[in-house]
């Protein structure tokens, strides 16, 4: 494993976070796996120095995080673990969602409770919420942090304007500031190269990509693309702009590269983003012990600037796609 530190923080985490997205409870998505498997995947995450875990309350209904919390029983001081709060948790309850210092409140104590952990390392916000001045939401973030609920927080897809004025309103008022962004960026997803990554770059924020394999349209050929149970099932990866703009000329090339190297399109599509130096770790979500694997070993990739070049030849822009 490879390690490096989050952001300008001195916290250590793997080069590869785990996203916990893909356990909790299967009733939740069909392709989730339940509580058993989960615990074996983060079993063997750590095994391979896997240290770097991503989930949040929405997961499953919280389930992805009571089995975290339970699979890292004995684990906690070696385990960095990141959660995040925004999406109502209760329909019939408007003050369980949003960024309100109620809400946030409730809702990190409801993860903490779950994850059955005194302090999360990074509390993340899952998206902005133009309901509540952010001023409001930073001053709550900062008590959490005082409290000891929280030792650094991070923000999710947003504009950059939004996240900067963020980072502003934490300096100006003396609170402690966003040190990650989990943003949207895969091969066939870099809308975020315009603002976003060279605005982190230059703040010394932390980048931890979500859907680095574009949710699997990176890790088989295009005509294959619902051969999977979340293939075949998942709205999402349908929804994201991934076959447009150059993505199924991407695919194709991800495909020739993986074959002439003699490794795995996932390992070549995660390559790409170890070479980028403004990301920090991408939040990998498998199902499977053998990816997870994959993942690890795609670390020792060598591309050559020919390559990275080649590969993102064919894109174009597309619509922005991950938050509003
Ligand atoms: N902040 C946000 O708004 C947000 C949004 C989405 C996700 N996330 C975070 O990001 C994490 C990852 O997201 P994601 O699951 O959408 O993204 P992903 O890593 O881009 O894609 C996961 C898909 O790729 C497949 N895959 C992974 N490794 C593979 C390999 N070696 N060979 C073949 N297929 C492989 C998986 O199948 P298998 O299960 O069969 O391995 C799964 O279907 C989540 O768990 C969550 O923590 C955050």
């Amino acid at each position: 494993m490879q390690y490096t530190t989050l952001g300008d923080t001195g916290m250590t985490v793997s080069k590869i976070c785990l996203g916990c997205m893909s356990f909790g409870d299967p009733a939740w998505r069909d392709w989730v796996l339940g509580e058993e498997e989960g615990k074996e995947l983060v079993e063997r995450a750590l095994e391979l120095g896997v240290t770097f875990f991503d989930t949040a309350n929405m997961y499953s209904n919280g389930e992805s995080e009571r089995v975290l919390g339970e699979a890292l029983e004995g684990h906690r001081d070696e385990a960095v673990v990141a959660t995040k709060g925004y999406f109502r948790m209760d329909e019939s309850n408007p003050n369980s969602g949003g960024l309100s210092r109620k809400a946030i409140e409730t809702q990190l104590q409801a993860s903490l409770d779950r994850l059955g952990m005194e302090t999360v390392d990074l509390y993340q916000i899952h998206r902005w919420d133009d309901e509540t001045p952010i001023r409001e939401t930073m001053a709550a973030l900062d008590d959490a942090i005082r409290r000891g609920q929280a030792r650094y927080v991070g923000a999710s897809s947003m504009w950059t304007h939004q996240f900067a004025e963020a980072l502003h309103t934490s300096e100006r008022r003396g609170l402690d500031r966003f040190v990650t962004m989990q943003n949207h960026y895969n091969l066939v997803y870099r809308e975020e190269e315009r603002e976003m990554l060279p605005y982190c770059e230059s703040r010394g924020v932390g980048v931890m990509p979500w859907s680095p394999l574009a949710r699997g349209y990176l890790t088989r050929p295009d005509d294959e693309i619902d051969a999977t149970l979340r293939g075949e099932t998942e709205e999402h990866m349908y929804r994201h702009p991934y076959r447009e703009g150059g993505g199924q000329e991407i695919n194709a090339r991800v495909a020739e590269l993986a074959d002439e190297k003699g490794v795995k399109m996932a390992q070549i599509a995660l390559a790409w983003l170890f070479h980028k130096e403004w990301v920090d770790t991408p939040i990998v979500g498998t199902t499977s012990v053998e990816h997870l694997e994959d993942a690890v070993e795609a670390l020792d990739i060598d591309l050559s600037s020919s390559d990275v070049d080649w590969l993102e030849e064919p894109y174009e822009p597309v619509r922005v796609s991950g938050h509003d």
